[in-house]
């Protein structure tokens, strides 16, 4: 079994911060999203990993490696231009083979692990008429945005479309698939679709069209494709609920940790009071302030007289005498301060895209 995990994208949703950076490399928990895929993989047995890249295939590239600080071997295939996840399959032919893959969108976080998902595939293989693909659905409130599925009442699949504007059902297709070689074919004998991409979805439509079995399982725990702010820091908060605390950094006496907490090495914690789950990265100062829960603070930041809650801060950024900061994302190497300097006035240099709310 091996995997391809598709990591270009343009991010436009998470514009400015992806002018700069791969949507998928974008920290949660102070990870980028990416690696919690490539460590689910392998977590899973899978270590033979393709990863498909766009425009900001150097900097997925610098942060991958070759894939061996996961204990994996990475191979990357490089996409030129977004022709859709169908369009992924295609390129990656020579790198598959004819093994059975699992697919993994690179900007979706799931809470259930990988490996009982794969081991039904492989066992299901293993029987009488096996299954060339597998699925995994997610109920969700909004099934125009993404691929649903349509099952009988023997909980077949019969059916699937993508983003439909009257959706049959609320079976979201969750960015995950397994395949056997036949997907080959379904991508060579698809259109492209009315936004013009080879949709994966409309291949797996061709393989149950053909008379393939395809395999569905329900997910139960949760599912974000992070793409956008409010998902962003859905997924930020979700995964600091399961850290575990781990100081390594300094306290000084007058500080409190509250909650689960990590303090990264070189971490320093002066006068204030952090209230987790929290995560502060290397290196980073936090001074006479207050950072609340589900705030991710990256590495070498410094936090100066302000409060933060429920929120992420990219590495090397300072945050000075900003009293209240909630439901922010803020890029690297990014400066917030409140200043007496007159005239008094909001001096900002903000990136094309972007929101920002004054109280
Ligand atoms: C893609 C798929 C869609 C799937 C979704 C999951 O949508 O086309 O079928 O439900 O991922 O994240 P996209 O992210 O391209 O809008």
């Amino acid at each position: 079994m091996k995997a391809l995990i598709l990591a270009g994208g343009e991010g436009t949703r998470l514009r400015p911060i992806t002018h700069t950076r791969a949507k998928q490399l974008v920290p949660v928990a102070n990870k980028p999203i990416l690696f919690y895929g490539i460590e689910s993989m392998v977590a899973a047995g899978i270590t033979e990993i393709g990863v498909i890249t766009g425009s900001t295939g150097p900097e997925v590239r610098a942060a991958l490696g070759d894939g061996s600080d996961f204990g994996a071997s990475i191979t990357y295939i490089p996409q030129d231009a977004p022709l859709g996840l169908a369009h992924c399959v295609l390129i990656a032919r020579d790198f598959l083979g004819d093994d059975d893959f699992v697919m993994y969108l690179g900007d979706n976080l799931l809470e259930q692990d990988l490996a009982a998902f794969v081991s039904a595939f492989e066992e299901a293989r293993a029987l009488p008429d096996p299954p060339s693909a597998q699925i995994l659905l997610k109920r969700v409130p909004d099934p125009h945005r993404f691929g649903i599925a349509t099952l009988d009442a023997a909980g077949h699949v019969v059916g699937l479309v993508e983003k439909p504007a009257d959706p049959p059902s609320d079976l979201a297709l969750v960015g995950v698939y397994l395949f056997d070689a036949a997907i080959h074919e379904a991508v060579r004998a698809i259109q492209p679709s009315a936004r013009g991409e080879l949709e994966i979805t409309d291949a797996i439509q061709w393989l149950i069209t053909n008379g393939r079995r395809v395999r569905t399982e329900l997910l139960t725990g949760w599912w974000i494709d992070t793409g956008k702010l409010t998902p962003l820091l859905e997924a930020n908060r979700l995964l600091l609920e399961k850290i575990e605390t781990d100081v390594s950094g300094t306290v000084d006496e007058t500080s409190s940790l509250d909650g689960r907490v990590v303090i990264a090495t070189g971490a320093e914690i002066v006068n204030s009071t952090i209230r987790g789950p929290v995560a502060i990265g290397a290196g980073t100062r936090v001074v006479d302030s207050f950072i609340g829960p589900f705030s991710a603070i990256g590495d070498r930041c410094e936090v100066l007289n302000s409060e933060i809650e429920h929120s992420v801060v990219m590495n090397d950024s300072r945050i000075l005498q900003i009293p209240r900061l909630e439901d922010s994302l803020i890029g690297r190497e990014a400066v917030v301060e409140r200043t007496t300097r007159r005239p008094r006035a909001l001096r900002l240099m903000v990136g094309d895209h972007c929101q920002v709310d004054v109280e």
